[in-house]
């Protein structure tokens, strides 16, 4: 397994590729688990080679979020990397990544409206911008990203639709524990009592979708069931219930084309989000 440091390092790299042979991509902040083993598993099977970028992206980060204190364990990510078969892995420095006279940016405008990106402003122009950033140096085939971000996922298939990038946009289903809970790097904060309560969640999406699927068509009768059943876990704060659509991610009332049921809520001071696709 190669580790590539530099932007000249990837290119040379990527260049050395022989023609003919496909390219899976797999861009993470690293701190790997088991739901990013999920993506580049998948890399790895349906492409002759598969690339990983770490990289801690400073401009997805707001100015009081922990852009220093995110962490950032290499030696057991590239171990984890080295072990699951991966070819390359690029792990820039920012400096390296960004020069620092950078000034231009990519948006998916009117995507960020709702869900994460209505506390986020800026954090998914930071995404896009470094993602079309990675999709130029990488050239892949196919790029694979987790549904458990859902807006991130859409957001970054839109603009991959919209500037006609020559790849395919995997997104792999959630990973989850046993009793339902979304694998996340942010499970790791919470106590064990915590951890029971915030099954609530899934327990929520999985009776909404009951009742969908049993002919409920009203949006705001499935965003209280979601909300009663979410508060019977006594959460610190739920931040929002939204029912989207997938096309353009802003709230629906009736569900007649495909939508996503999302939900954020803090469990002390962690806070957990899952969505279920529908139809
Ligand atoms: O999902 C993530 O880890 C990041 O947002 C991504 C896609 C690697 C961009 O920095």
């Amino acid at each position: 397994m190669q580790i590539l440091r530099t932007l000249s390092d990837l290119r040379q790299w990527r260049a050395a590729v022989p023609a003919g042979r496909t390219v899976g991509f797999i861009p993470t902040m690293g701190a790997l688990h088991a739901g990013h083993m999920e993506l580049i598993e998948r890399g790895r099977k349906e492409n002759d080679l598969a690339v990983v970028s770490i990289f801690v992206n400073p401009l997805q980060f707001g100015p009081t979020e922990d852009f220093t204190l995110y962490p950032r364990p290499f030696e057991s990510d590239r171990e984890l990397c080295e072990r699951a078969g991966v070819d390359a892995v690029f792990a820039p420095e920012a400096g390296e990544f960004y020069a620092k006279d950078h000034a231009t940016y990519c948006e998916v405008e009117g995507f960020d409206r709702f869900l994460c990106g209505a506390s986020r402003p800026g954090h998914f122009r930071g995404v896009c911008t470094v993602v079309l950033k990675l999709f130029n140096l990488v050239q892949p085939h196919r790029a694979y990203f987790g549904k458990k971000d859902i807006q991130q996922a859409l957001i970054l298939r839109k603009m991959v639709t919209d500037l006609s990038l020559n790849l395919e946009m995997i997104l792999v289903d959630t990973v989850r524990e046993a009793s339902g809970l979304a694998l996340s790097s942010r499970n790791v904060y919470l106590s064990e009592g915590e951890k029971d309560r915030a099954v609530a969640l899934f327990r929520a999406l999985s009776k909404a979708r009951a009742l969908y699927l049993d002919g409920e068509k009203n949006a705001e009768k499935l965003k209280g069931i979601l909300k009663a059943e979410i508060e019977t876990s006594d959460p610190t704060r739920i931040d929002y219930v939204e029912i989207v659509s997938q096309a353009r991610l802003d709230p629906v009332l009736s569900l007649e084309e495909p939508f996503v049921m999302a939900v954020a809520v803090f469990y002390g001071k962690t806070r957990l989000i899952d969505n279920f696709l529908l139809p």
